[in-house]
């Protein structure tokens, strides 16, 4: 098959290469001459485990290819794919779809012969129509079938998640496209994962209902973790004890500073405004993302009452940035608003991250970078660790301590136990894990 992938950000790139990799012959474009030049050149513009070697095997091997110049590549394709950003609207939080509008028109004016159209942004129901009359309108002569195939694979993992998905959701109206869309999946179709057919409006919500949930399952844990720590309860005994019941399951219930990221934050606030201009309002998740909203901030205020009430004048270090570990993505990251809260109340921040530094130097200005988790900790009164990376996973406590002015260590990510790190000397905070059981719950009610 001859795929184009229009869009070769994190989603595109990693598709287009797994494609490649099956045996199809692939062409990324994208609008952005300086990634593309990168790409010809070797270099991947985003840090994604695996995906150097990947890019680098098909591309020698002839089945990958990079370019901007999109007529010619749609020309020959059989399948495109719509991977382009969808952020979320400035102003009313809808998703913003002038990237995806723009690329259906540009693929009108060059198809040539039946072309599958697929969409692989995560859209809002109903864009797959949309994008099906703009392609129309464009070009009246153009023979096409658009079909909605919603991409869930993780910033980190997403090599895995792409050969390996625990399912493919494949939306469409046109049964020829239904055959385009076997052929295309076949390698994973061999391998037993579902190919899951359904309309193409039902595609698309599936897309968000899938990230809505996993968002509120993590803004349970995450208040759950509050009501711990009021009552002396230990969250992770907590999401252990309903994780193994098989009907609930143990994954996304880390409590933790909130979701982040490119995906849930952007994603469940488009599913809101979806909700309510159809008069169908998704209440759990509108407050889902308030609760989500306001926890980022909270952390910084967790981290000022762990330093006795006030972070004025003190130094505080940041161990990760990334809103998780293993991806350079700054999206949305839960640090943004953390460093600012800090910030805004005074602290003098230094932070390390292993592969984000790049793009939180974009997004966050006003503090020091170090070069490494013992550098971050030089001289400072406070640790809070904010994105789990390996590498902060095993610290040297007795260098830390060495270099540490201070002994308050928030661990953001329940990283560490707090018996060891109290035995190390540490003035430990983790979330959700009280220190000791509260002796003063009232059980008058309960009793009656
Ligand atoms: N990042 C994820 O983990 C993830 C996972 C599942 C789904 N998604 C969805 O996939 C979509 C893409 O996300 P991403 O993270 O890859 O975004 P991204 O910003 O990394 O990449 C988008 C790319 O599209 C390019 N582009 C925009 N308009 C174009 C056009 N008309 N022609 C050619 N190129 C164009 C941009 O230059 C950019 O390089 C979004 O809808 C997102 O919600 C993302």
């Amino acid at each position: 098959m001859h795929i184009t992938m229009i869009g070769s950000g994190y989603v595109g790139l990693v598709s287009g290469a797994c494609f490649a990799d099956f045996g199809h012959t692939v062409t990324c474009v994208d609008l952005n001459a300086e990634k593309i030049e990168a790409l010809h050149n070797g270099e991947i513009p985003i840090y994604e485990p695996g995906l150097d070697l990947l890019v680098a095997e098909n591309t020698r091997a002839g089945r990958l290819s990079f370019t901007t110049d999109l007529a010619p590549a749609v020309a020959d394709a059989d399948v495109v794919f719509i991977a382009v950003g969808t952020p979320s609207r400035r102003g009313d939080g809808h998703a913003d779809l002038r990237y995806v509008y723009s690329a259906a028109a540009d693929i009108a004016r060059a198809m040539k012969g039946f072309t599958v159209v697929v969409t692989k942004s995560t859209v809002p129901v109903g864009t797959g129509d949309e994008v099906e009359r703009i392609i129309l309108e464009t070009n009246p002569a153009a023979d096409t079938a658009v079909v909605s195939n919603p991409e869930f694979l993780r910033e980190g993992a997403a090599i895995e998640d792409f050969k390996r998905p625990d399912r493919i959701v494949v939306g469409l109206e046109d049964a020829r496209a239904r055959q385009v869309m076997e052929e295309v999946y076949r390698p994973l179709y061999l391998n037993q994962a579902p190919l899951l057919f359904t309309s193409r409006r039902t595609a698309e919500l599936i897309k968000y209902a899938g990230n809505a949930f996993l968002a509120m399952k993590i803004t349970f844990i995450n208040e759950m973790a509050d009501l711990c720590e009021k009552v002396g309860g230990d969250v992770q005994e907590v999401a252990r004890g309903i994780g193994l019941d098989n009907r609930i399951g143990a994954k996304f219930l880390n409590a933790g500073p909130g979701y982040g990221g490119s995906c849930f934050p952007k994603d469940t606030l488009a599913l809101v405004k979806t909700g309510q201009d159809h008069e169908a309002p998704q209440r759990l998740v509108e407050t889902t993302v308030a609760v989500n909203d306001t926890r980022k901030r909270a952390m910084g205020r967790k981290v000022i009452a762990a330093c006795g009430g006030s972070v004025r004048g003190k130094r505080i270090g940041i161990l990760g940035l990334t809103f998780k570990p293993n991806t350079d993505d700054m999206r949305d990251a839960p640090s943004i608003a953390i460093v600012q809260a800090l910030k805004d109340a005074g602290a003098v921040i230094t932070a390390f991250d292993p592969e984000g530094m790049k793009a939180a130097r974009e997004v966050i200005d006003g503090i020091e970078y170090g070069a490494d988790a013992y550098d971050v900790a030089d001289n400072a009164d406070c640790l809070v660790l904010v994105t789990e990376w390996n590498q902060f996973r095993s610290l040297d406590f007795e260098r830390l301590k060495t270099v540490m002015n201070g002994r308050v260590f928030v661990d953001l990510r329940n990283v560490y136990g707090r018996s060891d790190m109290e035995r190390a000397g540490f003035d430990y905070h983790g979330v959700g894990r009280a220190a000791s059981p509260v002796q003063d719950i009232d059980m008058s009610d309960a009793a009656e």
